[in-house]
C-alpha cells in the first residue's frame, strides 16, 4: 500500500490496510504466521499460550516460532516480505500473568502491542522501550482520550457489530468523533467482511480495518469444524448481543446459544463482576461453547486457507475503489 507514510513504520507497506484481530482460543501461531505471510498484520492474545504447571512459558516458545518462521519467509521471499505481528494483552486485574507476559514480549521485541479492557502507562512504556508501538481498543470517545493520555500510539475503535466484546456505537459516529481531535493511527473494528467495507472504513476516516470473525472460518484457525461451518452458514440476523456470558456486552452466534440449551432472544443480563481472565481458569461457556462472532460474516461463503481470504479481500478492495472512481467521473 502506498499513501501510508503518515503511519508508524510497523503499520506501513501492508498488502491491504488490515490487521487480523486477536481471537481468544482461535489465534495460534499457524494462523498468525499465515496472516503475516499473506501481507496483513497477524495477531494473537498472549493468554492463548497456556502451558502446564511448571512448564516453560508457551508464550516464549510461540514468539520464537513466529519470529523464526517469518524470518525464513522473508529470506526466501525478499520481494513480498511478511507483515509484522502483534500480541494482545488483556489489561484487567484478573489477568495474573500480565507482568510476565509483558517481560516476554519485551524480550522478543514484539513490534505491535494491542491492549484491551484497560489502558496502563507501564504497558505502553514497555512497548516503546523495545521499539514497538501500542494500540489500545476502545468503544467510545471518552476511553479513546484516556488511552492516548496514557501513552497509546493508536486506537482501535470497536464499534457495533464487532465479534466478541463490542461497543454499541455506530462506526460512522465513533470514527468521526475521534477524528475531531486525533490524527494518529486509527483502526476500525466491527463487521468488516469484505474489501468494500475495508475501503469504507478508510473513507470514513480510519487508517486500517481490524478484522476478526472471517478468520474463524479458515483452515489455520484453532476452532472446531462446527464453529467454522456455523460462521459460513450464518449472517447478521444470526448474531445476538448479550452481556450474559462474560459480563461485558458482546456478539455471539445464536446457533451456539441454542445448542447450549438457551433461548438467544430471552437471555438474562450478565454482571461485570463475572469477568475473569485469571491463569488457567478459562470460562467453560463463553468462547468454548458459546461462540463469538461479529455481524459481518454474511460474506464468508466457505472455509479455506487464510491466503484465499486475503486474496478475496484484496480483489474486492480494488474493485470497490474502481467502482467509486467511475462514479466520480
Ligand atoms: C471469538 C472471538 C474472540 C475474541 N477474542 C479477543 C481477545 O482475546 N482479545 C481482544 O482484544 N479481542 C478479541 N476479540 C475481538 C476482536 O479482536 C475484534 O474486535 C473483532 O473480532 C472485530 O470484529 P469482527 O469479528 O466483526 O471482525 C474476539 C472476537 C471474537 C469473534
Amino acid at each position: 500500500m502506498s499513501g501510508d507514510s503518515h503511519l508508524p513504520k510497523a503499520l506501513q507497506g501492508l498488502r491491504i490496510p488490515a490487521v487480523a484481530s486477536p481471537l481468544f482460543i482461535i489465534s495460534v501461531p499457524a494462523l498468525v504466521i499465515a496472516q503475516c505471510k499473506a501481507g496483513i498484520i497477524g495477531s494473537f492474545p498472549a493468554l492463548n499460550a497456556r502451558e502446564g504447571e511448571g512448564d516453560h512459558p508457551l508464550l516464549d516458545t510461540w514468539l520464537t516460532q513466529i519470529r523464526e518462521e517469518l524470518d525464513r519467509h522473508n529470506q526466501e521471499n525478499p520481494d513480498r516480505p511478511a507483515a509484522p505481528f502483534a500480541v494482545n494483552q488483556i489489561v484487567h486485574r484478573s489477568n495474573t500473568r500480565l507482568e510476565r507476559d509483558i517481560e516476554l514480549c519485551h524480550k522478543h521485541k514484539v513490534p505491535v502491542w494491542i491492549t484491551s479492557l484497560g489502558a496502563r502507562k507501564e504497558v505502553n512504556d514497555a512497548a516503546h522501550d523495545c521499539g514497538g508501538i501500542a494500540l489500545h481498543d476502545i468503544i467510545n470517545n471518552f476511553f479513546a482520550k484516556k488511552a492516548i493520555e496514557k501513552g497509546a500510539d493508536g486506537l482501535i475503535a470497536v464499534a457495533a457489530g464487532a465479534g466478541g466484546h463490542a461497543g454499541p456505537q455506530s462506526p460512522l459516529a465513533l470514527i468521526s468523533e475521534i477524528r475531531e481531535w486525533f490524527d494518529g493511527p486509527l483502526l476500525l473494528s466491527g463487521s468488516i467482511g469484505t474489501g468494500a467495507s475495508l475501503l469504507a472504513a478508510q473513507a470514513m476516516g480510519a487508517d486500517l480495518g481490524y478484522i476478526g470473525s472471517p478468520f474463524i472460518a479458515t483452515e489455520e484457525a484453532n476452532a472446531v469444524q462446527g464453529y467454522k461451518d456455523m460462521i459460513v452458514d450464518s449472517g447478521a440476523d444470526d448474531i445476538v448481543y448479550s452481556s450474559l456470558f462474560t459480563g461485558v456486552w458482546g456478539n455471539y452466534l445464536k446457533g451456539s446459544v441454542e445448542n447450549a440449551g438457551m433461548d438467544p432472544d430471552n437471555l438474562p443480563m450478565g454482571s461485570v463482576k463475572d469477568m475473569d481472565f485469571g491463569g488457567d481458569k478459562e470460562k467453560p461457556k463463553a468462547w468454548k461453547t458459546i461462540w463469538g462472532s461479529g455481524q459481518g460474516i454474511g460474506a464468508v461463503k466457505e472455509v479455506g486457507p487464510v491466503s484465499q481470504l486475503v486474496d478475496r479481500l484484496e480483489r474486492e478492495y480494488i474493485a470497490a475503489w474502481e467502482r467509486l472512481q467511475d462514479r466520480m467521473k
